[in-house]
């Protein structure tokens, strides 16, 4: 049974769509803890399904780094990131770039769920950005986490059509119905050995 520590900052639609995935016994995987850079509704999610969560704000720290050493300790008390079944560490819908020292603990058990067709409109505004630039088609991106910035190798992808008229909501919308699901079954995967994230990452040219 995998375990996953997942990571939130908002509403957790995401997140309470992998509760209710881990909530079969026949899913291979098991959320040990959810946590978060703010008070994030979403942890209410978790809480209602007996999770423990906790809360590690960037400002009590004096730098990113220091954040982050603090986040990884609160997930490792769980069972994530050490000992000879490591885990992983799902960010859905965290709105912070996890500092280096973090991602070089986890590496390559670190994925991420990102609302645009990567390369394609990285950063905090995913949604915004497609929409200003026009395009006719976006989506939604899992990949591994790496030091930079949505950049690292993608696992799996799925377009969404952007409609005339649609605003940031409809549209963000659009993307999470076949976000959640995808960010399940790249799980699923991972969970199965069907996916090897570490295989994923040597690969990389
Ligand atoms: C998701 O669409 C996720 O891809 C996005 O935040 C949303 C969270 O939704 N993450 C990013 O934009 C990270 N750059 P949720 O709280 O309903 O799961």
């Amino acid at each position: 049974m995998l375990k996953l520590a997942v990571l939130i900052s908002g509403g957790g639609s995401n997140l309470q769509a992998l509760l209710d995935a881990a909530a079969n016994p026949e899913f291979p995987a098991e959320i040990v803890c959810v946590g978060s850079d703010t008070d994030a509704p979403g942890l209410e999610f978790a809480t209602a399904a007996g999770i423990p969560t906790f809360v590690v704000r960037p400002a009590d720290y004096g730098s990113r780094e220091e954040w982050g050493q603090v986040l990884a300790a609160a997930i490792q008390e769980h069972g994530v990131g050490t000992g000879p079944n490591p885990g992983l560490v799902v960010s859905a819908g965290l709105m912070r770039i996890l500092p280096g020292g973090f991602v070089r603990w986890f590496s390559p058990q670190l994925i991420n769920t990102h609302p645009a067709l990567l390369p394609a409109f990285p950063g905090a505004h995913a949604v915004r950005d497609a929409l200003a630039a026009g395009v006719t088609e976006t989506g939604v991106t899992v990949h591994v986490i790496d030091e930079g910035v949505d950049t690292g190798p993608v696992l799996r992808q799925i377009a969404v059509p952007v409609r005339a008229g649609d605003t940031e909501a409809e549209l963000h919308e659009r993307i999470k119905r076949e976000e959640r699901p995808l960010l399940v079954e790249t799980v699923r995967e991972i969970a199965a050995g069907t996916l090897d994230l570490a295989a994923v990452a040597a690969a990389r040219p």
